[in-house]
This record gives structure tokens, sequence and C-alpha cells, in this order.
């Protein structure tokens, strides 16, 4: 088995990712979070935030609806540029992206292709239950948009100063042709979007700021520098908004990938929304009493490929002892569990100690508690799906209250009097900076 089918394998095993609508054979590009994934998914999306939103005073946040008026994506310019070119063979009528042939024929039958033609990739969706009234629109293919529409409202409810961002993360919608290589091209994804405004003398700076606080963020989240890249956009191929744009990719087990883009939008959006809307989008600034559109940086991040990035990044195997060891090694603070706590044995008392030591730490972060079969393998449990600390509960723990906790990298364990378990577990998985 491969890397990548190994870490699929686990994921869908231990209940972190597994195919949507599984009892009913599936559906394409559509992924669900099990109990652990949206632990994970929940650490990295805290992250995020607390990181790029709360511990800046330059930074506010916005959670949009996903079904906006229709207008937004005509002047976005998606409703005409959104799309992929399409070719169908003419004998077995499988349809293709255009760019991604290698061949003029079909791949799978050797049969003639149509002549290509535009599909757009948006979601329509249907607003509204009377024939009369009902609009036609789309669920979100990215969540900036509604930052753009919301500009006005945002930075006149709150004392912002140029420059800064407004933040968004959720749910975005895209009819891709061919979702593929498990979570990384979906149909139905989370974005975690910035979109910084500042003045266009400031841009090159800007950028620059931002290029190292994504960088930066992403090593402090467990990826490793030799497997992460920039990728800078050749002039000719930048999407129909942007000015620059560069993506930090990924040596996922199947190749490079894009995580996050970073693209100057320029004066794009706010310009063609006040022009659709007829609204004036400027941004007041009352020191230089000016009024201007601001040139916009964004750096616009995927959830879901962060996570599979920290899937693979933390799949390792190991031989222990003559046995296969699986271990997911997680920055602890992404780690869907933090620690497990058994009791060395379930008699003698010491099952009780071990479920109220639990049962205390679960207020502080999440936790099991495990008492069934050898140490040895509720240890290996824990190792596969990632819980960084494991405390064991013995007999010595009745004669003076200590317990030993277990390093779930080094698998060495320390002895600690048992009331300041909670601290040490506690700052180590946290996420809060000094
Ligand atoms: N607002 C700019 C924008 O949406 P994008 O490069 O199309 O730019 C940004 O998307 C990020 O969203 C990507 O870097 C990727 O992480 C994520 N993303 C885009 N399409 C995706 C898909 N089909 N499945 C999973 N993630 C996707």
């Amino acid at each position: 088995m491969d890397k990548m089918d190994k870490v699929v394998s686990l994921c869908k095993r231990k209940g972190f990712i597994f195919q949507s609508s599984g009892i009913y054979g599936g559906i394409n590009g559509c992924w669900d979070f099990g109990p652990l994934g949206v632990e994970l998914k929940w650490n990295l999306k805290k992250d995020w935030w607390y990181t790029f939103v709360q511990l800046r005073e330059d930074m506010v946040g916005l959670d949009a609806s996903i079904i906006t008026h229709p207008q937004v994506w005509v002047a976005s310019g998606h409703v005409e540029n959104f799309h992929d070119m399409l070719v169908d063979c003419k004998s077995c009528k499988k349809r293709f992206r255009a760019d991604q042939l290698e061949t003029e024929t079909c791949p799978d039958c050797g049969g003639e292709f149509t002549e290509p033609r535009a599909f757009n990739s948006m979601l329509r969706t249907r607003l509204g239950v009377s024939d009369d009234t009902a609009v036609e629109t789309y669920l979100r293919p990215e969540t900036c948009q509604s930052i753009f529409v919301d500009f006005k409202e945002v930075y006149s409810s709150v004392r912002v100063k140029l420059p800064f961002g407004i933040a968004q993360i959720g749910k975005s919608f895209r009819n891709e042709v061919n979702p593929r290589n498990f979570i990384f091209r979906s149909r139905e994804f989370e974005q975690m979007e910035i979109e910084y405004f500042c003045r266009e003398e400031e841009e090159e700076a800007v950028f620059a700021s931002w290029q190292e606080a994504i960088w930066q963020w992403y090593l402090s989240i467990g990826l490793k520098e030799q497997h992460m890249r920039w990728y800078e956009h050749p002039k000719e191929s930048l999407a129909h908004y942007s000015k620059r744009t560069v993506d930090v990719e990924y040596e996922f087990p199947f190749g490079w990938g894009e995580l996050q883009g970073l693209a100057n939008r320029g004066t794009f959006d706010l310009t063609q929304h006040s022009k659709h809307s007829g609204k004036d989008l400027r941004f007041f600034d009352p020191e230089k009493n000016e009024r201007l559109t601001p040139t916009v940086i964004e750096p616009s991040a995927g959830v879901d490929r962060t996570i599979l990035a920290l899937l693979c990044e933390a799949y390792d195997e190991e031989e222990v002892e003559g046995e296969t060891r699986v271990v997911m090694r997680f920055a602890p603070r992404m780690a869907p569990i933090k620690a497990g706590v058994f009791p060395l044995v379930k008699k003698g008392g010491l099952a009780e100690v071990a479920r109220e030591l639990e049962q205390k730490l679960r207020r502080r972060f999440t936790t099991v508690y495990d008492d069934s079969g050898a140490i040895g393998r509720r240890y290996r449990r824990q190792d596969e799906i990632g819980t960084p600390y494991c405390v064991c509960v013995d007999f010595e723990t009745l004669e003076n209250q200590t317990v030993t906790i277990r390093d779930r990298d080094t698998m060495e364990q320390v002895r600690l009097p048992m009331d300041e378990v909670a601290d040490y577990i506690g700052k180590r998985v946290s996420i809060e900076r000094d």
C-alpha cells in the first residue's frame, strides 16, 4: 500500500474522514468528517482564527451567508469567467477538462472529442417556493466576495484604520469536473480567507509580510519546511482579478499541490461591486480627509487541503519490539485527543482513580478513558490517532498520588504528582502563545 492509501484507510478506520452518503454508494467530491476529523478541523480553524484575527489588532472577522444575491457573482466575474473548457468523447460519452488532456483522442476508448465547451463551475440553487418570486442563485464558490460586499458595513461598524483586514472561515462549493486525491479537490470544502486592505503604495511590503506570516503559520502547525515551496504564477495565467499570485504548495504523496494562494487583487472587487450596486464602497480616511478604493492582498487557504497535509505529514510507521507501530505525529495542539487516561489494571481501586482524573482533565482539553485490553495495546491505539500524552494510574498512585505520563513520540515516561497533570499537559497542547 502506498502512503496515500494508508492515510485514507486510517482516516476511515479511525473515524477521521469518510465518504459522504456511503450507504447509498457515496457521492463524488463530498466528504464527511467523523468524531476525530471534526476535532482536528476545529483545532485547525481555531488556531488560524486565533493567529490571524484574535492576536492581531489590524484584523476583524465576518461570518456571512453562503447564499447571496445573484448579482454578487455577476459583479465578481464568476458568471462570465468561472468555467472550465470541457470536451465529450463521441464514443463513450465521458467528459474531460480540455486543459488536462494529453492526447487528442479519448484516453479511455480512443474515441474522437467534441469541440470544447465552457461549463460554469458554480453550483446553482433556487431560493423561494413561488414560481413568480423564486430566484436562481448560487452556493458561493469562494468566501471572499461577501467580505467585499460587506466592506462598508464592517469598516463603519468598527474603528479601523488602513491597513486592516477582514477574515472569514466557511464553506465554498464548486462543481469540479474531476474531484480527486481524497479531500484535496472536492465539490464542497471550507476556506479560510483574508482580504487585507491597504494603500497601493504599501502593496509590496504588505504582500511580503503576509508571505512570511502564512509560511510561519504552516510551520507552527507541524508541516515540515522541506515539504513546502512557493509557486509564482506566470503573468499570462493569472486569474481575471489578479495582479500577482503566489501559492504555497505542499508535497503530498501524490505530488506537489496548492495549499493556499496569496494574491494581489488590486482594486478589482471593490470597484466591480461599486459599479454593479451603485454604492460608493470607498474607504474614508478621516486623518487624511480622503476617500480611496484600497488595494487588496488576499491570503486564501483551504481547510480541507491543510487537514490533508497535516494527516500526510503526521503519518509514520516504525518497528518497535518486532511490531509495526503506526503513529500520527500531529503537533500537540492539532491532535484531536490530547490525553488518554488508563488504569494499569481495572482492579484494586485504580479504575476509579483514573476515571476521576480523566473527568477533571476533560474540562481543560479533550481526553479519553480506556481500560480495555493490555496496557501496550492501549498506548498503540492512542499512537494511531495521534494522542500526544497518555496518563497511567498504577499501584504507586494509591501510595503517593503520582502518575506516569507517556510521550507519544519518544515513548518515554515521567512520573508526576497527579494534581500537576492538568498543567503539564495543558501548557503543551494549548494554542495560547507567551
Ligand atoms: N478567493 C480566492 C480563491 O478562492 P482559489 O485558489 O480558487 O482562490 C483558494 O482557492 C484555496 O481554496 C485553495 O488554495 C485551496 O486550498 C482551496 N480550494 C479551492 N478549490 C478547492 C477544492 N475544489 N477542494 C478543496 N479545496 C479547494
